[in-house]
């Protein structure tokens, strides 16, 4: 066991000789910043979407959705990703090789944000501290740095007519077809839509193996509200304990954390947004629930110069590994942003019908055009002035003070007689309005969920005065729920009562494996490895006892053994794999199995 190995290394290491994940396309070298989930890794990550998505969609009562990843560019440029979704590039004159110059100064410096400087600042901070490339040592000072979009560009279609994206974020996917979703939810706020999905980034300088990667998974909710009128569940998780670092904290000198409740914080103002506390308070609970390290977990919010363009408040979800704290999740206000975007950029309807409790008389300015004036005047183009009038009137009724009035069809400028356009002003009782509703996002990294998972369940200890390494994986998310082994391979009565409860325990829904090549020692630690979280073995002393046939249920994290009768290990097992009953149940309910009686 070599203990000079960081978190980061002996976690990579166990990664790829156990099929979590390695990089990709290894036989043609690899390309930087992919990385595929082996056979432990992809059910391991699988297993934290379908918790996210039980929690977050299920539990909820939102829509889930699924958008092509690849987006025509006017959904971009609405979105403002295309202007502005870029990172700070500097370039190694002697090796080529790329680099996040931001990375690069907060290296360099005791500065934790580098990226919301100005990038001329950059540029002085790595003559200043004549910063050197990571890879050869060549110096940058003096060398330009760039913005540089994320996103990476393709064709729709033969040709190049029809530039797309691969989308950076899942949200857009959602926002693009909220006027579709919004009637499945009746129209009517609040509604969430949710998506689990790959995202693209064409980071410059991928790192820290798949928790900056070029292509991950990303668990987006947007919460859709009418900011007037509604209000989160915030009872359900008020006593929530969470670790908080806001914006003012870090900013001050002796800066701490707050530990307190969700209630507390959105009561006193440190949380400003009680959406933003419900989503930190399941948030919270979710995490302990999939197995995060509370004590390596905290709540930052983000500094003023930190946020995204869109984000009128942010909070990120953050996890310690090898001493550095990760973004694992962000929790954006996003306001009206998005869709306001998308209405202006697009042909489509992206607000919400607000009731009033009471119909309103309220005073509009219409407009009635003569037609017999307009047609003659306007011929082919005479509908068209029409709806300009209209239009105009609605958003500018002074426009119709003077003795003419004009409007713009198809680029040329029409004036028409004041008295034509028949202008005045009507009550009129309605019912509502039309409103853009706000969003408050949770965006969730799948990928470095899963890398911090496997970080703080990493344990090393000594069972039968062996070393062993073993993950302490939540029962909710581990790859396997129970490994089977005949106690030797070679009995044929213990193999085919082993392969029968492989059988009765798949039939009941649990992920089984089988294992019988080894010693029985050796079995347990593989399983172990992996996060196993129960064992069950086949002895001999189960099949010739008296009584009911047994075998022997294995806990992972203590080595204890209890010996259960074949026809309740389905129910058993099911029961501590769902967390109903603690393992501390059987041990009073079954006989004890004294370590290395059976192993
Ligand atoms: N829709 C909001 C959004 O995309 P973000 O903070 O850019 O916000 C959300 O991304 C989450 O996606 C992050 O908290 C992080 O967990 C994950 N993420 C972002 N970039 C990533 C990358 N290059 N590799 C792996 N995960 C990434």
């Amino acid at each position: 066991m070599s203990e000079e190995r960081t978190e980061g290394e002996r976690l990579a290491e166990l990664a790829k000789r156990r099929g979590f994940f390695f990089g990709a396309s290894g036989a043609y070298g690899g390309a930087a910043g992919f990385y595929t989930f082996g056979p432990q890794g992809a059910t391991l990550k699988s297993n934290v979407e379908e918790a996210w998505r039980d929690r977050f969609t299920v539990q909820e009562g939102n829509f889930e959705i699924e958008a092509p990843t690849i987006m025509p560019e006017p959904v971009f440029e609405a979105s403002g990703h295309l202007d502005g979704f870029d990172d700070m590039l500097v370039e190694c004159p002697d090796c080529g090789e790329s680099h996040r110059a931001d990375h690069l100064i907060e290296d360099a410096t005791d500065i934790e944000d580098a990226e919301t400087l100005p990038i001329a600042e950059v540029e002085d901070l790595l003559v200043d501290h004549d910063v050197r490339c990571p890879n050869c040592g060549g110096r940058l000072a003096g060398e330009p740095v760039d913005d540089f979009n994320l996103m990476f560009e393709t064709n729709i279609g033969p040709g190049s007519s029809t530039p797309g994206y691969l989308r950076p974020e899942t949200a857009q996917g959602i926002f693009v077809e909220f006027p579709r979703i919004k009637e499945y939810a009746r129209n009517s706020l609040p509604f969430g839509a949710t998506q689990i999905g790959r995202a693209y980034r064409n980071e410059i300088s991928p790192r820290k193996s798949i928790v900056r990667t070029r292509e991950f998974t990303q668990a987006e909710l947007e919460q859709f509200v009418d900011p007037e009128r509604d209000e989160p569940d915030l009872d359900a998780v008020a006593d929530v304990e969470v670790t908080l670092y806001p914006a003012t904290e870090q900013e001050a000198d002796d800066g701490e954390y707050v530990e307190t409740t969700v209630g507390e914080a959105v009561d006193d103002g440190t949380v400003g947004d009680p959406w933003i506390g419900y989503f930190l308070g399941i948030a919270q609970e979710w995490y302990e629930h999939v197995g995060v390290d509370t004590d390596r977990f905290r709540f930052r919010q983000h500094l003023a110069g930190e946020r995204a363009h869109y984000a009128a408040d942010c909070w990120d979800a953050e996890s310690e590994v090898d001493g550095d704290w990760i973004e694992i999740a962000g929790f954006a206000y996003r306001g009206d942003y998005d869709l306001s975007k998308h209405s202006e950029y697009s042909d489509d309807e992206f607000t919400i019908f607000r009731q009033f409790d009471e119909p309103k008389t309220v005073e509009r300015a219409v407009v009635d055009p003569d037609m017999s004036v307009l047609g003659p005047e306007f011929g082919g183009e005479a509908a068209d002035v029409q709806s300009a009038l209209e239009e105009l009137a609605d958003r500018d009724p002074d426009a119709f003070e003077g003795e003419t009035v004009t409007v713009t069809v198809g680029g040329e400028t029409k004036t028409v007689d004041t008295d034509v356009a028949n202008f005045r002003i009507e009550e009129q009782t309605v019912s509502g309005e039309h409103i853009t509703p706000h969003v408050i996002e949770p965006s969730f990294g799948v990928d470095r969920t899963v890398y911090t998972l496997l970080a703080h369940a990493y344990r090393q200890d000594e069972v039968d005065g062996e070393e062993r390494t073993y993950l302490s994986l939540s029962p909710a998310v581990a790859p396997t729920d129970v490994g089977v082994f005949p106690l030797v391979s070679n009995v044929p009565d213990l193999v085919d009562r082993a392969e029968e409860i492989v059988g009765e325990l798949r039939a009941a829904g649990l992920d089984v494996a089988y294992d019988d090549s080894g010693s029985i020692g050796r079995r347990y630690r593989r399983q172990d490895e992996v996060g196993t979280p129960f064992c069950v073995t086949v002895d001999r002393d189960g099949l010739e006892g008296a009584g009911p046939d047994t075998a022997t249920i294995r806990e992972r994290d203590t080595a204890r053994q209890v010996r259960v009768p074949v026809d309740s290990l389905v129910t058993e097992l099911q029961a501590v794999e769902r967390g109903e009953k603690a393992f501390d149940e059987l041990v009073e309910a079954y006989e004890l199995v004294a370590p290395g009686t059976d192993a």
